[in-house]
């Protein structure tokens, strides 16, 4: 899949940016605060995903102005498709469309344009604490699955709710009994979900695993693990509406007294984690800082194949300011493991050697634009 027009105005800094990327390498370089990370992300947002930097979606519009437009055209395996996005500071007045089809938010995209994209926070994705694996774990699979990401949100409204309960019985306004009914969704919603995570994450660990022994030229083996808080072991079991189900259940119950005490809900997939080891070593406690970056650059590679084998689409790479953090090893892995991809790069000066399209970004105007100010 390559975005073949891109155009942005509003959208932070950026100003009347319009570019035709080259569907290979695209390299948009310049000095600190100029707007690189801005363009990475006002496309990322395209895919429907949130901002990989937490930006709400009305600090996105300039501070000076009161909507920003973003426009994106792309080419898939079957056809031309056309995202334009008006955002307003007063999210009822933004405005989605398809093809020219609204949309309800940003969210409706998923599973349109195709998008993986790496920052240095990734390179913390083995190393990190584990929100960050478990979030990572479900973005990968709504992008395969767009419907999947309501059913999470779904459950955490669910786990929000029961946790409120647990408090108000704690001092005595409501009933133990009040629960059954939560613990009944959140049964339901919990067993789908802890499925649907280990079967991803089994498919991660082939993907990553075959990588990583690359990388490590064939001395170390990576293995990723889903770490389940309600069930011993999730291989070869799918049954989530039945026995899976009901266990969950049991273990909301039997957990009751302690989430009462705690005043919050103890156990369930809100506290799963992927346990990432090197040579059957967890690389979090014992990896090194370089196996560590090896993990996580092989998990993220991995989530690109994957998308690309179950979707038959090739992704859309956004690179933001990685290739500067790694070495030249790791740098050269991931740029042959990427080829045949749309990439687009960010860095401070441009990196040699690479060859691609350039855009030079300087004060929110990237191109020719960009060229020109710079006299
Ligand atoms: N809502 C907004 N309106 C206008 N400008 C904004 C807004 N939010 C952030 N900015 C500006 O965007 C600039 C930062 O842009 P960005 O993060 O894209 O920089 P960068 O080129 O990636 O820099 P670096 O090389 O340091 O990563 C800052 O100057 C910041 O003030
Ligand atoms: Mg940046």
């Amino acid at each position: 899949m390559t975005v073949t027009e891109f155009f942005a105005d509003g959208y932070k800094n950026l100003k009347d940016v319009n570019i035709s990327p080259s569907p290979g390498v695209n390299i948009f370089y310049g000095e600190n605060a100029q707007g690189k990370t801005n363009l990475i992300e006002a496309i990322w947002i395209l895919s429907g995903a949130k901002s990989f930097r937490g930006t709400k979606e009305r600090d996105a519009v300039a501070f000076d102005r009161d909507l920003a437009r973003l426009n994106l055209s792309l080419e898939d395996s079957e056809r031309e498709q056309k995202i334009e996005a008006v955002l307003t500071k007063n999210p009822r007045e933004k405005k989605i469309l398809l093809n020219g089809i609204k949309q309800r938010s940003l969210t409706s995209l998923f599973g349109v344009l195709k998008c993986v994209v790496f920052t240095p926070e990734d390179l913390e994705l083995s190393k990190g604490s584990p929100d960050i694996r478990r979030d990572f774990i479900d973005l990968c699979v709504s992008q395969i699955k767009p419907r999947y990401q309501k059913t999470v949100q779904k459950y955490e409204t669910v786990l929000a709710q029961r946790n409120a309960l647990l408090k108000n019985i704690a001092i005595g306004i409501s009933n133990q009994n009040d629960l059954d009914v939560w613990d009944d969704q959140m049964a339901k919603l919990g067993a789908y979900i802890s499925v649907i995570k280990h079967r991803y994450t089994e498919k991660l660990s082939v993907f990553a695993g075959k990588l990583y022994y690359e990388i490590s030229s064939g001395k170390e083996a990576l293995r990723l693990e889903y770490f389940s808080t309600v069930y011993p072991n999730l291989s070869g079991r799918t049954d989530w509406q039945n026995e899976l189900y009901l266990e969950y259940l049991n273990i909301l119950k039997k957990s009751r007294a302690d989430d009462i005490r705690a005043g919050f809900t103890t156990v369930g997939i809100h506290r799963d984690d992927v346990i990432v080891t090197v040579n059957g070593k967890i690389a979090r406690d014992f990896g090194s800082q370089g196996q560590n970056r090896s993990a996580a650059l092989s998990m993220k590679l991995a989530q690109a194949y994957i998308l690309n084998e179950e979707t038959g689409e090739m992704p859309v790479i956004l690179l933001d300011d990685v290739l500067s953090e790694l070495d030249k090893t790791r740098r050269e892995f991931i740029i042959s493991k990427l080829e045949g991809m749309q990439i687009f790069i960010t860095c401070c000066e441009t990196v040699k050697k690479l060859r691609g399209k350039r855009f030079r970004v300087e004060g929110g105007n990237v191109g020719k634009k960009a060229e020109k100010e710079k006299g």
